[in-house]
C-alpha cells in the first residue's frame, strides 16, 4: 500500500499529558514515512458512556453512537493502523485504551456498519511505557493485544516498550529510543504479508 494510502491512528490511553508513553509514540511516529497520514486522539479528551453488555439483552443489538463515541468509531474505521498507546497499568492496558477496546464489541453489534469486516486488514500496534525494567511484566498487554487483532483479523504490528516512570524518563532508555525509529518500518512488511493473518 502506498504511504498515502496509510493513515495512523495514534490513541492516547495514559491519564496524564505528555506522559513517556505518549513521548514514545511520538519518537516512533516521526519516522513514518513522507505522505503517511497521521491523527492523534488523547482518550481522556474523549470521555465516553460507559461499556454495558447488551449482547444477550433483547436483540442484542446496542444503540448507535453518539458524541465522542462516534467520532472514536469514525477514526477507526478511517484509519489504516491503530496504535494503542497506552502505559502498562497493572501488567496490562490503561482503564481509557481497555474501555476503548471494550466498546469494539458493541460496535461490532451495529446494524448494518459491518465493523468486523472493515476492520480485518488494519493493523493494530501498541506503543507502551512501564517503570519495571524487566520488560517481559508487560506480556499480559502485549498477549491481549494480539489475540485482540487476532479475534478481528487484523494484522498485529507488536508493541514497542520503553522504561520510565516520571514524564520524560522514557527519552533516557536509549534502546527505546533506537527501537522507536524502526518500529513502524516493518509496516510495508506487516501490512503486505499474510503469514501473520489471522483466520
Ligand atoms: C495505575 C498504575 C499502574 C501501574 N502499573 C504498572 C505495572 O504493572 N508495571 C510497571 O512496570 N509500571 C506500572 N506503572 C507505572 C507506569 O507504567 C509508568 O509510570 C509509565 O511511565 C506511565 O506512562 P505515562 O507516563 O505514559 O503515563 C503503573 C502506574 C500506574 C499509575
Amino acid at each position: 500500500m502506498a504511504a498515502a494510502e496509510r493513515k495512523f491512528l495514534f490513541l492516547l490511553g495514559s491519564t496524564r499529558p505528555d506522559g513517556n508513553t505518549e513521548q514514545l509514540a511520538r519518537r516512533a511516529a516521526e519516522a513514518l514515512p513522507e505522505g503517511v497520514r497521521q491523527e492523534w486522539l488523547r482518550l481522556t479528551d474523549l470521555p465516553v458512556p460507559d461499556f454495558a453488555d447488551l449482547r444477550h439483552t433483547g436483540d442484542g443489538t446496542h444503540p448507535q453512537p453518539e458524541g465522542n463515541l462516534r467520532h472514536l468509531l469514525d477514526a477507526t474505521l478511517d484509519a489504516t493502523d491503530i496504535v494503542i498507546a497506552s502505559p502498562l497499568y497493572w501488567y496490562s492496558l490503561s482503564t481509557p485504551a481497555k474501555h476503548y477496546l471494550d466498546h469494539w464489541v458493541g460496535w461490532l453489534r451495529l446494524p448494518g456498519l459491518d465493523f468486523k469486516a472493515r476492520m480485518a486488514g488494519k493493523t493494530l500496534w501498541g506503543v507502551t511505557a512501564l517503570a519495571e525494567r524487566d520488560q517481559s511484566v508487560a506480556d499480559p498487554l502485549i498477549g491481549s493485544l494480539r489475540h485482540s487483532a487476532s479475534y478481528m483479523s487484523m494484522r498485529f504490528g507488536g508493541v514497542l516498550l520503553g522504561n520510565g516512570s516520571a514524564p520524560g524518563q522514557v527519552l533516557a532508555d536509549e534502546v527505546a529510543m533506537k527501537e522507536a525509529k524502526d518500529f513502524f518500518s516493518a509496516v510495508q512488511e506487516v501490512s503486505e504479508g499474510d503469514s501473520i493473518l489471522a483466520g
